[in-house]
């Protein structure tokens, strides 16, 4: 087999510079283009300032790339309406953002917020934290044998008390794609929120926020290719207007007056504080990039390693590759073999200049379903061609039979 990568290693210089690394941990965080480091220097060099703080144009020339920054990432994302993207740190932020802001102000004693067991802690936590504080019910969505949620089971939980379903698009630690217009369906007929964490769906399939029908997509810049401490929140706008802003700060008000204040308009009401301009601007160089190799591209050339990767492994006895059929799996291949601690795996893989997550990849509640402490997880980006896959396979025959069979 011979899938060639689908961006030279030669745009990306850690890559380049390094031609014996086999980096197979991009759900974790990806390598940068050169195209990025450029827009972020070039942004030092030529507009640095305040936005939206100085009248002199070295301030609007920094106001200009932030917004244009946003601007470009709202259109790949499909969102027609820029105003509704809130800069964040990243996914993280985003959920807990939706959590306390939304939340606080939504969900009561009683209510009810529905989870799966596929999600990282991200959208896990800030949930189950919530339902605590405020009395409301907290349940979990479980899986099918294959690894996929539940919809029967999804339907029977999502009663008319509900008043939040948080799902995300791709399981970051087995790589399941869901069905997000089912989950949708099923959260809008009980007139509950559909919330999707896109950490590990944005960088990899044609997001189309419009016609996606969430009411809130969270993402982060630094697993497509952008860099790291950048991400966001797309929402619905009438979401974003009845909800309470999130942090109090500079550039988030209207009129502060001795005993009362006023929120400015979106998406400023969330960004309180100087805004990581830096990072949309580098985040928005990594959307270009992307754009211009072809989202169905990206996501028809991880799927030919995750298939090719998912067939070698076959044929090595003691290796369980977990989750759905490679067809139902985005970029990930997570897997153990018997008597092997994936922590010691990744470490001799290491030895072989193999990079890639062992763990429990921040999903706890879905290791302990599965039967499982943690697993070793490799991911795959449009740097990666089938010879990464050979030597990843390889490399792990080779531990098999070195300590596997001994034991
Ligand atoms: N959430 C990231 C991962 O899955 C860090 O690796």
């Amino acid at each position: 087999m011979n899938i060639k990568a689908l961006a030279p290693r030669s745009d990306f210089p850690l890559l380049a510079g390094d031609p014996a690394l086999r980096y197979l941990d991009s759900a974790a965080t990806t390598q940068k283009p050169q195209s990025v480091l450029d827009a972020i220097g070039g942004y030092y060099k030529r507009e640095n300032a305040n936005p939206h703080r100085g009248a002199y144009a070295l301030s609007g020339a920094a106001t200009e790339a932030y917004q244009g920054a946003r601007d470009s990432i709202a259109r790949f994302l499909g969102a027609s309406d820029p105003d509704t993207l809130i800069f964040t740190r990243g996914t993280t932020e985003s959920l807990n953002l939706l959590a306390a802001a939304w939340g606080r102000a939504n969900v009561k004693k009683g209510d009810r917020i529905v989870v799966t067991r596929l999600e990282h802690h991200a959208n896990f936590v800030p949930w189950q934290q919530l339902a605590v504080a405020v009395g409301a019910e907290f349940k979990i969505c479980e899986l099918t044998s294959a690894g996929e949620i539940d919809l029967a089971n999804l339907n029977e939980l999502v009663t008319p008390n509900t008043k939040v379903v948080a799902f995300g698009h791709v399981s970051n630690a087995i790589g399941t794609v869901n069905p997000v217009a089912d989950i949708v369906a099923i959260a809008h007929r009980a007139g509950a929120l559909a919330l999707c964490d896109g950490a590990q769906g944005a960088p990899h399939i044609t997001v189309g926020f419009d016609s996606l029908g969430v009411d809130a997509y969270a993402f982060s810049g630094h697993k497509m290719l952008g860099p790291m401490g950048i991400g966001g929140l797309i929402a619905k706008r009438d979401l974003l207007e009845d909800m309470p802003p999130y942090q109090m700060g500079g550039d988030m008000i209207a009129l502060v007056g001795d005993n009362a204040t006023t929120w400015n308009v979106l998406p400023h009401k969330f960004e309180a504080g100087t805004p990581n301009v830096e990072g949309a601007v580098g985040l928005a160089a990594g959307v270009a990039y992307l754009e211009a190799l072809g989202m169905d591209r990206v996501y028809a050339h991880e799927s030919a390693l995750v298939q090719y990767a998912t067939e070698q492994f076959a044929s090595i006895e003691d290796v369980v590759v977990l989750g759905p059929p490679p067809e139902r799996r985005g970029g990930v291949v997570s897997f153990t073999l018997r008597d092997v601690h994936p922590h010691d795996l990744s470490q001799l893989l290491d030895a072989e200049h193999i990079a890639v997550r062992a763990g429990h990849h921040c999903a706890q509640p879905l290791m302990r379903s599965l039967g499982v402490n943690a697993t070793t997880r490799a991911s795959f980006y449009v740097y990666n061609d089938s010879s990464d896959v050979d030597a990843l396979v390889g490399a792990v025959a080779r531990v098999r039979e070195r300590f596997a069979v001994a034991l």
